[in-house]
């Protein structure tokens, strides 16, 4: 096992496998930002699945544990299942798992499933189609993304919904959330707004505090009892209705879990990030370019997980305003 200089192993990886996306979501990349003129990575920079692999393969002997596939949006990068299935050829034990906006899943659900993705996260803040399009910035409807749930579901594929809050944009969509999610019997999580990416101006004030999210809902579904966590590292906190349906609440904000940050963040563009909120990444892909082969990169990445110390969001009061970090669409979330 491979500790960083907090005692935290290294078990998963987050992978960005392209920095574009079909939306524009305010909070990640506000069309003002994003629009027409705006130059992503060029093919000859983003990592190739071959990259990819080698990379996996350096971490698998680090106690890697599950591998998530995030963007932008991945399922935009042309040969997605391929990958899937190269990653599954390196360990039948891996979990894999994609992070997704969830509008062209109803195509892609089938294919994923049969090249060894274990589940899906979908991306939705709201079921009214009207705040829907306004904050992604697009002309999807609520029901298209559902159907993706659907068809994901139907695939075999694990499911989860998560769903950023923040006041004043969409705080009343909390009830519709849980209500549509409840039905499919699928599980939410509630994410805290955060201050990540250097896009947006973020302000302690939009934030929703999961203490908050949790007594909107019991209004309507009676108090929610908290649910023991399973395992070392879990990011949402989790909860219950009285019949036992869960709930997940990642409150980075209020309540920080960088003590069992088991993360490695790695960028489209090859570049190892040990924090969401890293200012600067480590060149894997340069490495590549150099040759190095996977034993070579084994150790760059003991190396530099040994010397991580990131604790961003437990010294986020310290408040440093020159901070300006990574971006949340080429990061990957
Ligand atoms: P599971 O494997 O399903 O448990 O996924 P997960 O909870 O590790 O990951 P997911 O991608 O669903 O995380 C949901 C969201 O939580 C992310 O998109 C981020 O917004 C936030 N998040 C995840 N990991 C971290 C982290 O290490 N730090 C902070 N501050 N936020 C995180
Ligand atoms: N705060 C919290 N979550 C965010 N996401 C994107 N930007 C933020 C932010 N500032 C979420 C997306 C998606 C996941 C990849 O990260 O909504 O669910
Ligand atoms: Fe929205 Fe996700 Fe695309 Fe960012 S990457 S614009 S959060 S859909
Ligand atoms: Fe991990 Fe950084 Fe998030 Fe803390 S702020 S949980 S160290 S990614």
């Amino acid at each position: 096992m491979t500790a960083d200089s907090l005692g935290r192993p290294l078990k998963d990886l987050r992978i960005s496998i392209t920095d574009r996306c079909n939306f524009r979501c305010d909070y990640c990349m506000p069309p003002e930002k994003f629009g027409l003129g705006y130059e992503f990575l060029p093919r000859s920079e983003i990592l190739s699945f071959e990259d990819i692999i080698l990379l996996v393969k350096a971490m698998l002997p680090l106690g890697l544990e599950k591998v998530r596939i995030t963007g932008g949006e991945p399922l935009l990068r042309k040969g997605i299942e391929k990958l899937i299935s190269m990653i599954r050829e390196c360990d039948y034990g891996l979990d894999i798992a994609l992070t997704t906006n969830g509008s062209l899943l109803s195509k892609f659900a089938r294919k994923l499933a049969v090249s060894g993705l274990d589940r899906v996260t979908i991306s939705l803040d709201a079921i009214d189609d009207d705040i829907v399009q306004d904050i992604s910035n697009s002309n999807i409807g609520s029901n298209d993304i559902i159907s993706g749930v659907k068809s994901a579901i139907d695939a075999g594929l694990a499911v989860k919904i998560n769903t950023v809050i923040i006041r004043n944009y969409n705080e009343n969509q909390i009830v519709p959330i849980v209500k549509e999610f409840y039905r499919l019997g699928v599980i939410v999580r509630f994410i805290e707004y955060m201050d990540v990416g250097g896009t947006k101006d973020w302000n302690p004030e939009q934030v929703v505090f999961g203490d908050e999210i949790r007594s909107i809902i019991a209004k309507d579904y009676g108090e929610l009892v908290p649910v023991k966590p399973e395992k070392y590292g879990e990011v949402a906190n989790r909860w219950a209705l009285s019949d036992g349906y869960q709930i997940g609440f990642i409150e980075s904000i209020s309540k920080p879990f960088c003590q069992s940050c088991t993360r490695a963040r790695i960028a489209a563009n090859g570049k190892l990030y040990t924090c969401l909120f890293a200012e600067r990444g480590h060149d894997l892909k340069s490495l590549i370019k150099l040759g190095a082969n996977v034993g070579d990169l084994q150790a760059a990445i003991s190396k530099i997980w040994f010397n991580r110390d990131d604790k961003y969001s437990e010294i986020r009061h310290l408040n440093n305003l020159d901070k300006t970090p990574v971006e949340m669409h080429f990061i990957g979330g």
